[in-house]
């Protein structure tokens, strides 16, 4: 089904017919309604007498069709105040005097620029997915630029994007090019955002919005999380709470340098502007050419973060991340059970406890690489993607079999982006590393960074991953790391093409998005889990290549109640992996227990377990196994907040709500004897049924103190709940709700 609906046809007869444009434009256009619908919400969009397109209304939908046109009659906003600017695309060098969506200079040096509607249409892409263009031109130049909406109806996210073209005579300069530019009316708004370091990642950053500008940003290139997240959550009237209230939550899906502005004008409107970073990155776009901006994608819920998360969620599973809906393999990581000191031997020894363990997989992590310059510390080898002949005399291949003989698979790391100076890649192609040359080295964790703007250098790294698999087809997994920031941003490549270096930002992540597209397309399915030194790499574009990202290095399990709650806002437990280590001093259930809230993996010497612990955790991972399905493809309803209780609580529902599992946590060690004195309310069940509460993943001789021969209604568990027990002796609860058929 196809909509299309146009101004007039001069507006789609020619692009270059500018003096008839500005003649009709002239005239008194009649205000054309665009509508984006998502279920429960309305973004109108609607042109003025000038054909400027207009963002009018955001909110709740709108059911009457025929009231679209008196919504801009109820404001008496006067556009001669430099603070109000609803445009829907602001431009620069006009009219507008605020912040703007999009800034260029024009082949003749010109800086101006004015969008005009042209035109729009509309088009279901498939049951729930529709999508909808806006064609916008300048007057007096050639320069189109349209807006992507796509809805995704149920879920009530929407992805949006800008694509710019243009016919003037030779290159047009870019110099601010956002993916998005939204409207609010509502007068009272609430940001949250993220920053991370290392082993700290994505820590929250709560405020309310005042006048000015509040600008998120990353400049670092590549690892641009290490600095903020390109996530966000916006409240309406009160700060974002989980089941009640308006709220917006989503991400730029880009991987490199993005930027987020938040602007309250003097009427209280909010202005969000999103995209990439312009900073050091005028674009040079040739004519007859087309930039398009990635994706601001975000859900919208009434009732609270609760609501948005889970809508984000089945988005996210159903349309975006690789596999979104499948399987993943439960792993055991020898990354902290040996660093880089290891040999055939000992990594074979270790299958042996990935098959004791029930784990599916072993991962083989940073060091097995590099002869010249073996890699066995973080200062060499990177780029020398050849096994060490000393460490793995018999290569991969060998280490593939043992493990298939332990009936486990076999996954490797690899960095493929870096490269050490120390490294036989450094001394052939110098020409392919980023930096200043006539600059002394700046290094990141003793490396630099490869320049993917360079074909030859994308065809490396295809070669890496390509090679690997080619040799090792059993190979199942790869974790793709990526540790080093760009420091002295230079291409040798661009360069030599005459070509601008503020390109080099921007063609980074096209190059590597390109290598990743060859990837999937030869080897569409194998799993691969996103790493930037622990980091949280973990924006949409990259997630349709992987299946999987890895949050932080941070594995204490207390940490990671907290970290994990807060990706959960933004990204199914299906992606996010959670390592059992050695960091923190909690036992080993509270760590197991934190760890299987997502993908379950080891990275400990389970041979050195005590009898205990390992009867402990082999039984637990057979809980895993029962249970997963719930936690990877279920809904997430967060019960307890551990930043303002003594006691965090989550839980996954299974769709057809007679399945549900609750995690439960002590977050605050100066409760040094309490029980928690109120039940937990649970969420999501149906009031109808009746369920039986289970306690599992005891510790061996640990007895439930929970009642598990009462059966509970759906309706007594919402509404009274269930009291956990959870105390100094019992620091981690883990039960079952399961429907009581009788
Ligand atoms: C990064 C990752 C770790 C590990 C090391 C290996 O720090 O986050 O998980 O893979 O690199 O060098």
């Amino acid at each position: 089904m196809i909509k299309q609906y146009v101004c007039h046809p001069f507006f789609i007869k020619s692009f270059l017919a500018f003096n008839l444009l500005i003649a009709f434009t002239n005239l008194k256009a009649q205000n054309v309604n665009i509508p984006i619908n998502t279920e429960a919400f309305t973004m109108l969009l609607q042109t003025d007498e000038n054909n400027l397109l207009r963002t009018v209304y955001f909110g709740e939908s709108l059911v009457n069709e025929s009231e679209y046109s008196s919504v801009s009659d109820m404001f008496n906003f006067t556009d001669s105040n430099i603070g109000i600017s609803n445009a829907t695309y602001t431009t620069s060098g006009t009219w507008n005097l605020s912040e703007s969506a999009i800034q260029l200079v024009h082949a003749d040096g010109n800086k101006s620029l004015e969008l005009k509607y042209v035109s729009h249409s509309s088009k279901l892409l498939e049951t729930n997915i529709n999508l909808t263009s806006i064609v916008l031109k300048d007057p007096v130049y050639p320069v189109q630029v349209t807006l992507f909406y796509k809805v995704f109806v149920k879920e009530n996210v929407i992805e949006q994007w800008t694509e710019i073209e243009h016919t003037e005579k030779s290159n047009i300069k870019l110099q601010k090019y956002s993916s998005a530019n939204l409207y609010f009316t509502d007068g009272d708004y609430h940001l949250t955002t993220y920053h991370n370091q290392w082993a700290k990642e994505m820590q929250h950053n709560e405020s309310k919005l005042t006048r000015g500008i509040k600008t998120v940003d990353s400049k670092l290139g590549s690892r641009t999380m290490l600095l903020q997240s390109p996530n966000f959550i916006l409240s309406f009237g009160n700060q974002a709470s989980e089941n009640e209230g308006m709220v917006i939550l989503g991400q730029l899906a880009w991987s490199g340098n993005f930027k987020l502005e938040f602007e309250v004008d003097s009427y209280d409107n909010l202005r969000f502007i999103a995209g990439i970073n312009p900073h050091a990155s005028e674009y040079s776009l040739p004519p007859n050419t087309s930039f398009k901006t990635p994706s601001l994608i975000y859900a919208i819920s009434n009732n609270g973060t609760g609501e948005a998360s889970r809508n984000i969620h089945n988005w996210a599973r159903n349309y975006q991340v690789l596999d979104g809906k499948g399987e993943r393999l439960t792993l055991l990581n020898n990354w902290e059970a040996t660093y880089f000191d290891f040999d055939e031997d000992k990594i074979s020894a270790l299958f042996k406890d990935a098959k004791e363990l029930g784990v599916d997989l072993f991962l083989l992590d940073d060091g097995w690489f590099g002869n010249k310059y073996p890699r066995n510390g973080d200062n060499a080898g990177l780029g020398d993607w050849q096994e060490n002949v000393e460490k793995l005399p018999h290569g991969i291949g060998y280490l593939v079999k043992e493990a298939k003989k332990e009936d486990v698979k076999f996954g490797i790391w690899i960095e493929p982006e870096m490269i050490n100076p120390k490294s036989e890649l450094y001394e052939n192609h110098l020409d392919w590393v980023i930096r200043q040359p006539e600059r002394p080295e700046v290094y990141f964790r003793n490396q630099l960074v490869l320049d993917l703007s360079n074909p030859e250098v994308q065809d490396f790294v295809f070669g890496i991953v390509d090679k690997l698999f080619t040799e090792n087809p059993e190979l199942a997994f790869i974790k793709w790391d990526n540790n080093s920031v760009i420091f002295n941003a230079h291409s040798t490549y661009l360069e030599d093409k005459k070509l601008p270096q503020s390109h080099l930002y921007v063609e980074y992540v096209k190059g590597l998005y390109k290598v990743l597209k060859r990837i999937r397309t030869k080897y569409p399915k194998v799993p691969m889990m996103l790493c930037s030194g622990g980091g949280g790499r973990a924006d949409y574009e990259l997630l349709k290549y992987f299946t999987e990202f890895w949050p932080s290095d941070d594995t204490d399990p207390l940490e990671r109640v907290f970290m994990q709650w807060n990706y959960s806002y933004f990204y199914p437990s299906i992606i996010t992996d959670n390592h059992v280590t050695n960091w923190g001093n909690q036992s080993i259930k509270y760590k197991v227990d934190v760890a299987s809230m997502g993908k379950l993996g080891f990275d400990i010497v389970a041979s050195e377990l005590s009898e205990k612990d390992l009867l402990f955790c082999k039984n637990a991972i057979t809980n895993y196994h029962s249970f997963k399905d719930i936690v990877w493809h279920g809904e997430l309803y967060r019960l307890s907040n551990p930043y303002t209780n003594e006691f965090a609580a989550l839980m996954y529902v299974k769709e057809d709500k007679n399945k549900a599992v609750v995690f439960n946590y002590l977050v605050n060690n100066r409760v040094s004897f309490h029980t928690n004195i109120e039940p937990v309310r649970m969420a999501g069940l149906d009031a109808n049924k009746k369920y039986r509460v289970k306690e599992i993943n005891l510790y061996p001789g640990q007895e439930s103190s929970l009642n598990t021969d009462k059966i509970y209604s759906g309706d007594f568990l919402m509404k009274v709940g269930i009291n956990p027990n959870v105390n100094k002796t019992r620091p981690s609860v883990l039960f079952e709700l399961t429907e009581a058929k009788d």
